[in-house]
C-alpha cells in the first residue's frame, strides 16, 4: 500500500519555504549530519518513494537525494526523461498525474522552470526542484546550512555573489533575504539576476532587515564579504552563448586570490560545483584555505533529508 503524505507542498524556489521553514530544515539537518558522524541511522521513511526525473545531467544533486533516501530507509527510482513516454510526446500534466500514483515525492531537473511548475501543478505528491533555468533551492539550503556551520550565524553576514545572475544566485537572494543576510551581486549588465526575484527580496529584506544591491564592479561586491559566491558563467543550456559569454564575464568576474583579498580576512568561499577550474574562479582559490565547496556538496546530503522529511510528513522521533 502506498503511504499518503499528510499534504502537499511543493519546493520550486526558495520562495516556496519560509525563514521558519529554512532555519528548521537547517537545525534539522545539522542534527542528522551530526547522529550520521555517531552512526545512528534514522530510517524515518521507510515505505517511501522518491522519483528523480532528470532532463540534464547531475552529479550531485542525483546521488545525494538517493544516498539520503536510502540512508532514510526510503527507496528511489531514477528516470532520465529519455527513459518515460514524455519523449515520445506524453504531457508533463499526464506525466505528473501517472507518477502520483506510485511516488510519494518526486524531484525534478527540467530546463525550463514553466515545465517544472506544470508538473508540480498536476502531482498530487511533493515537488521538488533540482534545478531548473531559473532556481535551485536545494543548492541554496545546503549553501546556508554551509554557512551557519562556519560562521555560527547567518543574520547580518555580508554576502557577496560575482558572476552570472543565474539560477543558483535567484535562490541565494531569496534565502540571504529571508535569513537576514546583506547580499551584494556583480554580474555583467545583460546577466542580470531575474527582477520579479528582486523584488520580491527587496520586499522580504524590509521584514529581516537585510540589504540588496547590485552592481558592475566586482571589487565593490567583495569589499568587506564574509562570504563569496560564484558559479559557471556557462550553465547547462548556455552552451551556444560559449564565446559570448567568455568575452563578456572574462577576466573581470573572474574569482582569483587578488579578488579575495579584498575580502574580509575570515572571508569563506563557495561554489556548487561544478566549477571550471581558470574560468570563474582559479585553482588556488577553489583549493585554498578559504575554499569550502566540500563542505556545501557534503551538505547537499543532509540537507535534502531534512527537506524530505518536512515534504513526506515523516515526523522525527524514532
Ligand atoms: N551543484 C549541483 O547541483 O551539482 P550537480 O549538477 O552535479 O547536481
Ligand atoms: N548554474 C549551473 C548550476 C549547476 C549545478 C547550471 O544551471 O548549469
Amino acid at each position: 500500500m502506498k503511504i499518503s503524505t499528510l499534504s502537499k507542498k511543493d519546493v520550486l524556489s526558495l520562495m516556496d519555504l519560509t525563514t521558519e521553514e529554512i532555519l528548521s530544515i537547517i537545525e534539522l539537518a545539522t542534527r542528522l549530519k551530526q547522529e550520521a558522524k555517531n552512526g545512528k541511522s534514522n530510517v524515518l521513511l521507510k515505505g517511501i518513494v522518491l522519483g528523480l526525473i532528470f532532463q540534464k545531467p547531475s552529479t550531485r544533486t542525483r546521488v545525494s537525494f538517493e544516498t539520503g533516501m536510502y540512508q532514510l530507509g526510503g527507496s528511489v527510482i531514477s528516470l532520465n526523461t529519455n527513459d518515460i513516454q514524455l519523449s515520445r510526446g506524453e504531457s508533463l500534466e499526464d506525466t505528473a498525474r501517472s507518477l502520483s500514483l506510485y511516488l510519494n515525492c518526486l524531484v525534478t531537473r527540467l530546463y525550463q522552470h514553466e515545465e517544472t511548475e506544470l508538473i508540480a501543478k498536476y502531482a498530487s505528491i511533493p515537488v521538488i526542484n533540482g534545478l531548473s533555468n531559473l532556481f535551485h533551492p536545494c543548492q541554496i539550503l545546503a549553501d546556508l546550512m554551509t554557512i551557519q556551520e562556519r560562521k555560527g550565524k547567518l543574520k547580518g553576514l555580508n554576502v557577496s555573489w560575482i558572476g552570472d545572475g543565474n539560477n543558483v544566485c535567484n535562490d541565494l537572494i531569496l534565502g540571504s533575504a529571508k535569513a537576514g543576510m546583506n547580499l551584494t551581486i556583480a554580474c555583467p549588465p545583460g546577466y542580470r539576476p531575474s527582477k520579479e526575484v528582486l523584488a520580491i527580496a527587496n520586499l522580504e529584506g524590509s521584514k529581516s532587515g537585510s540589504k540588496l544591491v547590485v552592481t558592475d564592479e566586482p571589487p565593490v561586491a567583495i569589499a568587506n564579504a564574509d562570504v563569496v559566491v560564484t558559479d559557471t558563467f556557462i550553465s547547462i543550456g548556455n552552451d551556444e552563448e560559449r564565446l559570448i559569454r567568455e568575452r563578456v564575464f572574462l577576466p573581470k568576474y573572474q574569482i582569483n586570490q587578488q579578488l579575495m583579498n579584498l575580502a574580509r580576512k575570515d572571508a569563506i568561499f563557495m561554489h556548487c560545483l561544478p566549477a571550471k577550474r581558470g574560468q570563474e574562479v582559479t585553482s588556488d582559490v577553489l583549493d585554498g584555505k578559504a575554499s569550502v565547496v566540500w563542505d556545501e556538496a557534503e551538505n547537499r546530503l543532509h540537507s535534502q533529508k531534512a527537506l524530505l522529511l518536512l515534504l513526506t510528513g515523516a515526523k522525527r522521533g524514532a
